[in-house]
């Protein structure tokens, strides 16, 4: 693959509606892989800092932080780009049609939710991945998740990400030409599982926040409350 395929790849419509159906297919999948790994929460702050620890360690690591950083970009500038151009190409009063044929609030919601999600990572890498981790990652996320304002964030994100994937995932499979009787409505089950799997985020941080993790309050664990 050269750059000039790349180049051709990007400067044509279905190229970038192709990409950013497998960028998004990807972070779907990273999103499952992070939820389960912050399932590891519930089992304790060994296995969560062992598993954090050993991830960060792995010399391998740096090189799959930079493809995701890649797959969101890709995602989000060909996301923008198809949008500006659905919206030029557009016939005149469609906007004014979307709610008829079929559309859902996942999918009319999706710049929204789009720009929330990019705002509720934000806020996330800043509070959780540049910062000092020398208290212990389990220490970190459980004292943040006690502050009602960084879980407020959380349940509006884990909404946002929720919506967005209900018809991000399927949107995806019907782009890349996935169209098949016997599979498309296995296909749109399993995205809107994978959108309902999203709620994990915000329970997470619920748990903590409504205190139900008696072990971490017993153990003394000093509360740092974030805002
Ligand atoms: C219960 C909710 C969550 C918890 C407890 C959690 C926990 C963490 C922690 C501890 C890190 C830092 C690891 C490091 O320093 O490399 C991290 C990194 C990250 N998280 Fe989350 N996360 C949650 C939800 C999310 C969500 C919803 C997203 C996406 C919208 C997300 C995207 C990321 C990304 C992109 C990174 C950086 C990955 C890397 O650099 O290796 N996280 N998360």
């Amino acid at each position: 693959m050269n750059l000039t395929f790349i180049k051709r790849f990007i400067t044509t419509s279905i190229g970038r509606k192709a990409l950013m159906a497998v960028s998004g297919l990807a972070l779907g999948g990273f999103m499952l892989v992070h939820l389960a790994e912050n399932l590891l929460l519930f089992k304790g702050e060994a296995a969560y800092n062992a598993w954090v620890d050993l991830l960060l360690s792995n010399p391998v690591t740096p090189f799959l932080e930079v493809g995701l950083l890649a797959l969101f970009i890709a995602h989000i500038i060909t996301g923008v780009w198809v949008r500006v151009e659905d919206f030029i190409n557009a016939p005149r009063g469609y906007e004014a049609r979307k709610w008829q044929g079929g559309r859902t609030i996942g999918s009319a919601t999706m710049l929204y939710t789009a720009a929330a999600i990019l705002g509720y990572l934000a806020y996330h890498l800043l509070t959780f991945r540049f910062v000092d981790h020398s208290m212990g990652f389990y220490q970190m996320v459980t004292a943040a998740f006690r502050s009602p304002v960084f879980v407020t964030v959380y349940i509006a994100g884990a909404v946002a990400l929720a919506l967005h994937l209900s018809h991000g995932m399927q949107s995806a499979f019907q782009t890349l030409g996935v169209n098949h009787p016997k599979y498309t409505p296995l296909i749109k089950t399993g995205g809107l599982l994978v959108a309902v799997a999203m709620t994990g985020f915000a329970l997470i941080s619920l748990y903590y926040l409504l205190n139900i993790d008696l072990k971490a309050a017993e153990a003394g664990y000093q509360v740092v409350v974030i805002r």
